[in-house]
């Protein structure tokens, strides 16, 4: 894993959209895969305004995302759909009809599961994943766990994670209980991986995903074993690692 620090949470946006923007640059038709939550929407933004210069074009680009609840139509606003289109794809030049998140609308998980998979293998995987990290270290909703998960499924998110997700609702009951997400093994098997986290509340995460174990128990740790795997973090993020 490399480490790059960044001072605060403009600067983790700022490096990882470069990063993200210069993958684009190289490869114009990469795959890029996608998350959401509140860490990302720097990235995006920084990626809208240079896009907005002409510095970088994303005609031919294509997007998977990680995740996406279970139950919620695709205009809901709560929905991942949604939130991406109204935090990046409504605001650069993609091409919808190339954009991909799981089908929360499709309440049947394993059909809905299983064409994801689908679908993200046909592409070849992405080129570059993007991932925010939880606070008890899931990826995706890969919530902790005793064993490594494979392909897209569906979970039930545990309750620190409704916790922290319900900030974005009006009310914790109106958080939903599941989710279908990207497995950790179709995780690795991006060809680049860029994890992001900002702020304390991501400390113990960050050092367990960066300097503990490789376990289930902390299922970014595996990330540690990927080839190419950049974790931007900023000095609040880093502020329990020890050579932070
Ligand atoms: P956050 O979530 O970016 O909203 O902190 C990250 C995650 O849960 O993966």
């Amino acid at each position: 894993m490399k480490i790059i620090h960044a001072k605060d949470y403009a600067d983790m946006s700022r490096k990882a959209a470069n990063i993200i923007s210069a993958q684009v640059i190289l490869k114009p038709d990469c795959i890029l895969g996608l998350a959401t939550g509140s860490t990302p929407i720097g990235a995006y933004q920084q990626l809208i305004k240079w896009y907005e210069k002409g510095d970088v074009d994303f005609a031919q680009v294509s997007t998977y995302n990680l995740d996406e609840y279970r139950g919620l139509s695709h205009d809901d606003p709560q929905s991942y759909h949604f939130f991406m289109r109204d935090n990046f794809f409504n605001h650069i030049n993609i091409d919808l009809s190339r954009t991909h998140v799981p089908d929360g609308s499709n309440t049947d998980a394993a059909a809905a599961c299983a064409e994801y998979d689908r679908m993200v293998a046909a592409a070849g995987y992405p080129d570059l994943q993007l991932l925010g990290i939880g606070n008890n270290g899931h990826i995706g909703f890969n919530e902790p766990d005793d064993h490594f998960s494979a392909g897209t499924h569906c979970v039930d998110l545990t309750e620190s994670t409704i916790e922290a997700n319900s900030r974005l609702f009006d009310n914790i009951d109106d958080v939903p209980r599941q989710a279908y997400t990207m497995g950790v093994q179709t995780i690795m098997y991006a060809r680049m991986i860029v994890i992001a986290a900002s702020g304390e509340k991501k400390a113990q995460a960050v050092r367990d995903m960066c300097f503990g174990p490789v376990t289930p128990s902390c299922p970014a740790s595996i990330l540690q074993l990927h080839t190419n795997c950049v974790v931007v973090a900023d000095e609040a993020a880093l502020s329990l690692c020890p050579e932070a």
